[in-house]
């Protein structure tokens, strides 16, 4: 165990070990008080059921005693009782304890990482968020439930036992003790391997899930690519990998009970002798050495118990840290300053504001002013820092330089809260909850009469289609708005935006799944509910938004290279003219 010790890892380990019991059993003392007495429980009946067998060979067979087995009979059957009594409380504590360890933790996680900056989300598969979220609590349950209760009881059981041993005899008890640490290396080099293995087959979990329902979401898209193959292949290649990793960890893990079993029988087999020279030459009774190999035997169980369960929670305890470190991470700052914005106009100014999600810059010193009241159209190739611009204007993300100002007030200096109050935005592909179509609107405004969702639905046209569904606003969307169309599950965004009675609108791509005369006769719709002050903002590549506002934002590889009314740019900006080519003469029709 000495080297076990000085190891840095092994530190780690206890510190992580330590963590999850402070914050997980204090809580739950009066269970855990309850567990405490099924441990000593079970290791008391135990160590007396080791001892009853010298009652049985002494008082029956060495004092030939039929009358004394009835009443030794009854003890050990009493003790038999009451071991098992403890062993299902114990048990069931455990599993209640468990449980309730792991859902913490589980509601905890998905608290924390619905808290985080939206940078930490780019790029990580949704499913495999939630395999993660899973496992992380299932192991740290595992770890404390594996070192507070189950290693304790085995721990217990076995100072119990050993009780009985040198209570019977001190030299052969101080034999069996020289194992121990003979046990303790072999576990301390198993366990180190095992960790080591176990960190990859975390990722490979991971990358089991992602790989498994990437190919789910995307189904029409595999099949109509005919990427069946693709998928197959990947899985499979996945599923191979964990398959050699569970093994190698397998194969490690089994290798200790047959070496503790040898171990084992070369200790028997030196007590025999022992043994039958003390009873024989020195006048020792066979019940003391009865008692001592039945304690012997019986230690077995509970020492394998305690090294298996150790090597369990090693693999554990690298899920378990990892949980740490993702609670640790530093929430989404809450802005600080206490700023609001129901006093002031919506009008919104970039003053030389730069942002790069890593080296590479994505917007580079960029300047606007758009007035209260105006529409704009946000444009330019894909990937040019459209969304980037929007995200910033949201409050997604912090400039790395410069500064946005709604109303003439620091986005930075506002709360999150108001920020979010003050815009609402319309995404491409709308997230909807499962719920009614009314839920969802509702979601945009929690405090929304029904009046209000009605009227929004009506202007949002959403009432066009649902007034033919049986249950009109009631009707279910379905998981993530399945039942409805993309045009309509559109439209039940925009409702839900117009329910928010926001400053600043934002529309990204949101009216692409809806034909020209639904998105104009919706947008007249939109903007009058909005009110003359709303600032309108449309990320688009569609000619035909550009008919409904008053000036577009060109942007190019990260840089505003015109702001201008539309016709202008037509006229005087080459790179406008080959973006939007062909569909302008339709562009071109008055405003609405
Ligand atoms: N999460 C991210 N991490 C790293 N780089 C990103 C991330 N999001 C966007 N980028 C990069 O920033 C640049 C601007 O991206 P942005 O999404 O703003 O473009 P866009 O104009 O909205 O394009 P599109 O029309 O295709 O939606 C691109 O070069 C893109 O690769
Ligand atoms: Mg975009």
């Amino acid at each position: 165990m000495s080297s076990e010790t000085t190891n840095g890892d092994n530190d780690a380990s206890r510190k992580i070990v330590w963590r999850l019991i402070r914050e997980t059993v204090p809580p739950r003392w009066r269970l855990y008080v309850l567990a405490l007495v099924c441990v000593v429980g079970v290791a008391g009946f135990t160590a007396a059921l080791a001892y009853s067998t010298k009652l049985i060979v002494n008082e029956v067979f060495v004092a030939d005693d039929t009358s004394a087995a009835w009443k030794v009979a009854l003890i050990v059957i009493g003790v038999s009782a009451g071991k098992s009594l403890f062993q299902y409380g114990n048990s069931v504590i455990s599993f209640m304890f468990n449980r309730a360890v792991a859902t913490t933790y589980q509601k905890r996680l998905f608290r924390t990482l619905l808290g985080l900056e939206v940078t930490h989300f780019a790029g990580k598969q949704a499913s495999a968020q939630m395999a993660q979220l899973r496992l992380y609590g299932q192991a740290s349950a595992r770890v404390v439930v594996g070192v507070s209760i189950k290693m304790l009881t085995e721990f217990v059981t076995l100072v119990g036992l050993a009780t009985v041993m040198v209570t019977q005899d001190v030299v052969m008890s101080l034999a069996a003790a020289l194992l121990f640490p003979v046990i303790f290396l072999m576990i301390g080099s198993l366990s180190r391997r095992i960790r080591a293995v176990a960190q990859a087959e975390t990722d490979l979990t991971g990358a089991y899930f992602a790989i498994g329902s990437e190919a789910f979401a995307g189904i029409k898209t595999v099949k109509s690519y005919g990427l069946e193959q693709k998928s197959i292949g990947r899985f499979e290649a996945a599923v191979e990998m964990l398959q050699n990793r569970l093994l190698g960890i397998a194969k490690l893990t089994s290798a200790t009970v047959p070496l503790m079993e040898f171990l084992g029988g070369l200790v028997i087999g030196a007590f025999v002798v022992y043994a039958a020279w003390q009873t024989i030459e020195h006048g020792k009774t066979p019940g003391e050495y009865t008692a001592f190999l039945t304690a012997f035997l019986m230690a077995y169980q509970p020492a394998e118990r305690l090294s298996k369960e150790w090597v369990e929670i090693q693999k554990a305890l690298i899920q378990a840290a990892r949980m740490n470190d993702l609670l640790d991470t530093p929430p989404r700052q809450p802005r600080g300053g206490g700023l609001d914005l129901a006093d002031v106009s919506s009008e919104i100014r970039f003053e030389n504001v730069s942002f790069g999600y890593g080296r590479q810059p994505a917007l580079k010193e960029v300047s606007f002013e758009i007035e209260a009241g105006e529409r704009v159209a946000i444009v330019g190739r894909s990937g040019a820092g459209k969304t980037t611009l929007i995200d910033l204007v949201q409050g997604f993300y912090q400039p790395d330089s410069g500064k946005i100002t709604i109303g003439g007030r620091d986005i930075a200096e506002v709360r999150t809260e108001v920020l979010k109050d003050s815009i609402a935005l319309i995404s491409q592909d709308v997230f909807l909850f499962e719920g009614s179509i009314r839920d969802n609107i509702r979601d945009g405004n929690p405090h929304a009469s029904d009046e209000d969702i009605e009227e929004a639905a009506r202007r949002a046209q959403v009432t066009a289609f649902s007034g033919g569904m049986k249950k009109g606003l009631d009707s279910p969307v379905g998981p993530n708005g399945s039942f409805l169309s993309g045009g309509q599950r559109q439209r039940v965004g925009i409702a839900r935006a117009l329910a928010k009675h926001a400053k600043i609108y934002v529309f990204d791509e949101a009216t692409s799944a809806l034909d020209g005369i639904t998105e104009r006769d919706l947008m007249e719709e939109v903007f009058l509910s909005a009110g003359p002050e709303a600032v309108f903002l449309f990320v688009t590549h569609r000619a035909s938004t550009l008919a409904y506002v008053d000036r577009v934002m060109l942007l190019d590889r990260g840089m505003l290279i015109a702001f201008a009314e539309h016709d202008k740019l037509l006229s005087e900006n080459e790179t406008f003219r080959t973006l939007f080519d062909l569909a302008l003469n339709e562009a071109s029709k008055p405003r609405l």
